[in-house]
């Protein structure tokens, strides 16, 4: 008998939502692995660049993300590839200019999607990015769409952007952010998109605080009734 550690909470939604935020207190709360798949294809990126590989050179690419080993430490929050934590590089605004690039390559998307099904596969997880709800691991428990106005989501950007020590104004991040969302909805290979299942929460007016509330009690039901079956089942 399989026994997963616990349900799939999967989060999906454009950037600047409050993924990242809310997905990793909500693991803290339930005591679940935190897993930003968005951090996976800023390495990649991040790594192509170091290496000057264009998104064209797909042979090479491929190499390079075969040979990339990733590990999450810190409850999440920290990323190594290959020993090295890349975690303040990939949020270089170089890094956020060209990832939508890469990211909407069929290759890359293949080997980081079978990574992130291993890592996620006995559960007890919650893992956010753009196609988690749909490709990833379409059969969660838990489904949600996080989303805010983009004035919101680029105004919280430049705060999280700032705070880091970076020079940037709300144009720049909001260009960003537009940029992004319309090429990560609009590529063939698994766009962002809503599914039927998932709840949509619109952040514009809340607080984190709300959010990751929200969340955790919708989880909070899923998990009674895991652990029931779980029981039943053993
Ligand atoms: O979550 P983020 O903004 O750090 O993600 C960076 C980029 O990675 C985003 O613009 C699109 C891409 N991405 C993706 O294509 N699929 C995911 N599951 C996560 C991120």
């Amino acid at each position: 008998m399989i026994t997963k550690k616990g349900i799939i909470i999967a989060i999906d939604g454009p950037a600047g939502a409050g993924k990242s935020t809310t997905a990793k207190l909500l693991a803290e709360r339930l005591n679940y692995k935190y897993i930003d798949t968005g951090a996976m294809y800023r390495a990649v990126t991040l790594f192509a660049l170091r290496n000057s590989i264009e998104p064209t050179d797909i042979e090479k690419l491929v190499e390079l993300v075969k040979g990339m080993k990733f590990s999450f430490e810190n409850n999440g929050s920290i990323l190594f590839v290959n020993s090295e934590n890349v975690s303040d590089a990939i949020r270089s605004p170089q890094v956020s200019d060209r990832v939508s690039e890469f990211s909407k390559i069929a290759e890359i998307r293949e080997i980081l999607v079978q990574k992130q099904r291993e890592i996620g596969a006995d559960g007890g997880i919650v893992m956010e990015g753009r196609d988690i709800t749909t490709a990833v691991f379409p059969d969660a428990e838990l489904k949600i769409f996080l989303t805010a106005d983009l004035d919101i989501r680029a105004y919280r950007r430049l705060i999280e952007l700032k705070n880091k020590g970076l020079n940037i104004n709300l144009n720049d991040v909001r260009g960003n952010l537009e940029t992004r969302d319309r090429i990560d909805s609009s590529r063939e290979i698994n766009p962002l998109m809503v599914t039927e299942d998932s709840i949509v929460i619109d952040t514009t007016q809340m607080t984190i605080e709300e959010q990751v509330n929200f969340i955790y009690n919708k989880a909070q039901e899923i998990i009674r009734s895991f652990n029931q079956n779980q029981s039943h089942r053993n």
